[in-house]
């Protein structure tokens, strides 16, 4: 089935080829960089929450195919400040016809709402703690690239796997590709039960630990994710957990040589920038990759023939 015109929620609307075809696209768009083959295509970018790297990288994505974007990067800059509703705003910005809307926004299942609207195709750039499908895509590309192959790895995650969205779009992105994972994290933001059981039912192992130094020297990947503030309903149990974990340099001493950090980013104090300059660490090639993933999502959404 193609991509073209589809609305992408969920990486659970991605096949393993459809993925498996992005990445081998994003691999072209790396190499070719910027292109004019979609002049005159224009992407809305409405954005509730904050973003650095997904609203530039899709807007620079949007720019390197030879399009153009529109919308805004906050909800206090639109109307939504004086009450209008979600659905008003969606429905005003599909009015205009634009090629396709990329929305983040807290709420989970935002994003379904504003495709249920919507006859332009909608690209879910993070509903609140339920997920961020093309962060995943993006995290695939990368591992790919440093490892040479996406099956049969380890993956340890570790953080907040509650609410960490990258982490729920992640799971469900590398199941199609025989992983073992590793969920390292407080108890108190231990992995859904729902992710637990899609991975039963797909027959994949994994183990649940609070400390990373159980399972690190087996580890060919390090999926670190910040603790989600604003996704704590108090301030105090965000300060309860706050520090429970941070990784430095020292992690290296127990790991493969060649393990390879991720990171979706932002990061507050989980990773220690004296990490930023090994080999190992991974997570400013994800940001770098990212233009090129979003450029093949988006030219297979624009129509580049299946
Ligand atoms: N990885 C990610 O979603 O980062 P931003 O919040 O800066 O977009």
């Amino acid at each position: 089935m193609s991509l073209h015109k589809r609305d992408i929620l969920s990486v659970k609307d991605l096949t393993k080829e459809e993925i498996v075809k992005i990445l081998e696209l994003a691999k072209w768009y790396a190499a070719k960089g910027r292109t004019d083959h979609f002049k005159g295509k224009v992407a809305a970018l409405c954005f509730f929450e904050p973003s650095t790297r997904t609203f530039v990288s899709f807007d620079l994505a949007m720019k390197y195919l030879g399009g153009s974007t529109t919308g805004f990067q906050s909800a206090g800059a639109t109307s939504i400040a004086k009450g209008e509703s979600l659905q008003d705003t969606i429905k005003t910005i599909d009015s205009y016809g634009v090629d396709v809307i990329i929305m983040r926004h807290p709420q989970i299942g935002s994003a379904k709402t504003a495709a249920d609207i919507a006859k332009s195709p909608v690209v879910n750039a993070g509903d609140g703690s339920n997920e961020h499908p093309t962060q995943s895509l993006v995290d695939l590309y990368t591992i790919q690239e440093r490892k040479g192959d996406l099956n049969n790895l380890h993956i340890g995650v570790l953080g907040d796997l509650k609410n960490a969205r990258t982490v729920h779009s992640l799971i469900l992105a590398l199941s199609h590709f025989s992983p073992r994972f590793s969920f390292i994290s407080p108890k108190e933001l231990a992995i859904d039960d729902s992710y637990k059981e899609e991975l039963k039912r797909k027959s994949i192992d994994f183990r649940e630990v609070e400390n990373v130094n159980e399972v690190i020297g087996s580890l060919d990947v390090l999926y670190v994710t910040r603790l989600q503030k604003e996704r704590f309903e108090t301030l105090e149990e965000y300060e309860k957990l706050k520090g429970s974990y941070n990784i430095g340099r020292s992690i290296l001493e127990g790991a493969k040589k060649d393990l390879i950090i991720l990171h979706p980013l932002p990061r507050i104090d989980e990773l220690s920038t004296e990490l930023d300059a090994v080999e190992n660490a991974a997570y400013f090639q994800q940001t770098k990759d990212s233009i090129a993933v979003r450029q093949a999502l988006l030219a297979l959404i624009f129509g580049v023939p299946s």
